[in-house]
């Protein structure tokens, strides 16, 4: 176990530190996943049984890490996935991690459920800005969400489609997080919690407002507090969304689209047939539906199913670079990661989150040249398989 004292250097560093800083209701609503949490344990559980193969002799003395996605130059196959809330875990967190990530030249996808606004997170950074839509029964605010986000130089958006109806977080509801009246209660009644982390209640609590959701606050006009912009979201996602939608969403963006939330070979296909430009194969990180399969388990089947026509990512468990490395071989451009840049960024700020960057990329090269592979194009198959001793 990682001690507090010693310098962080993992996720799981990042994540204690995140655990010892954040209220107890914070860090769990970060952490947690549905119901049981089988699929969150599955997603990281899954990339760990992954063996690579170590090549020897091959000179990896000119390596290169960078790749391109969707136009933009970037140092390494990551980007990180849209965490509603990250202004919450560390001050003008989502402004931050644009910051941090655009400096390291990665992508960073905001949440349209951020506490920073796609105008502010625009403005605090440089780099690829994505932008994550949920299909709000509003179709005015959707359009004009689009509309900001194209306005603010956003040049990638995602539709998420793994969540008509919001998944239930056992964890959210023992913290009375969730369930009608009782959401975010902690948030005014909990004061234990605040006593025990003063430093987040300097820090985030009070140098960290407002704390409205800043891109939805102009649609949801009676929300103070995240407690009402919580409400707000879950009866404003429209659950009735249909493929048929993505007529609309491409009327309204004319940049490069991707569907976030696909885990079967059959929706990827239909996804490609409507015109989407990348697909994120994802389960949402075990927040939805639990028991569904590991995104990573999924990943070669939809590869072998739409390779070649669409861009391919993948989020869920990725906690290392070799995990990075793995999703490349399984067929992915690129991977994503959504909990580990919050542990970083609200364990240890801006610094603990280019630190975890660092570490990613420095874990992705090392692992390179183990499997004797000097450029991203090169990284295949042949490089992973299956631990046997463990299926
Ligand atoms: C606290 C939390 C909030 C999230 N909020 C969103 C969101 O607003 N929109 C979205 O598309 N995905 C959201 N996700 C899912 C992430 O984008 C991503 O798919 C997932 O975290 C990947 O798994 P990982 O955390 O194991 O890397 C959220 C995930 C977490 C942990």
């Amino acid at each position: 176990m990682p001690t507090l004292k010693l310098a962080p250097a993992s996720v799981s560093d990042y994540r204690r530190l995140a655990e010892r800083r954040l209220p107890r209701f914070l860090f769990d609503y970060l952490d947690g996943g549905a119901y049981g949490e089988v699929t969150l344990a599955r997603n990281v559980r899954d990339f760990e049984r992954l063996e690579l193969h170590q090549r020897i002799l091959r000179d990896v003395s000119a390596r290169s890490t960078a790749t391109t996605l969707f136009g933009s130059e970037l140092t390494l196959p990551l980007a990180l996935s849209p965490v509603g809330l990250s202004g919450m875990m560390a001050p003008r967190g989502e402004a931050v991690a644009r910051k941090v990530a655009g400096a390291f030249g990665i992508p960073f996808c905001l949440s349209t459920l951020s506490v920073c606004s796609v105008e502010e997170t625009a403005a605090a950074g440089s780099g690829p800005l994505w932008f994550q839509l949920y299909m709000i029964r509003d179709r005015g605010a959707c359009a004009d969400l689009i509309a900001r986000a194209r306005a603010s130089g956003v040049s990638v958006l995602a539709l998420t489609v793994d969540l008509p109806v919001v998944g239930t977080r056992y964890r959210d509801v023992r913290n009375t997080m969730s369930g009608g009246g009782g959401a975010w209660a902690r948030l005014r009644k909990g004061l234990l919690s605040y006593a025990l982390h003063p430093a987040w209640v300097l820090d985030v609590g009070l140098n960290g407002r407002p704390h409205v959701l800043g891109n939805i606050a102009p649609y949801a006009k009676n929300a103070s507090t995240p407690a009402d912009f919580s409400a707000w979201a879950n009866a404003s996602i429209d659950p009735s969304i249909s493929w048929a939608d993505l007529a609309w969403i491409r009327s309204k963006w004319s940049g490069p689209l991707v569907i976030k939330g696909i885990l079967s070979p059959e929706d990827a296909q239909e996804a490609v047939n409507h015109g989407a430009d990348g697909i994120i194969v994802s389960n949402h990180g075990g927040r939805q539906l639990d028991g569904v399969a590991s995104s990573v388990s999924m990943l070669p089947r939809i590869a072998n199913k739409v390779s070649g026509q669409t861009a391919l990512l993948v989020d869920g468990g990725v906690r290392s670079g070799q995990d990075i490395l793995k999703a490349m071989a399984l067929g992915a451009d690129a991977a994503m990661v959504g909990r580990p840049w919050v542990y970083a960024l609200a364990g240890a700020g801006e610094a603990g989150l280019l630190a975890q960057l660092n570490a990613f990329h420095g874990e992705f090269s090392v692992s390179m040249a183990l499997t004797g592979v000097n450029r991203v194009t090169q990284i295949d198959r042949t490089i992973v398989s299956l631990h046997s001793a463990s299926s």
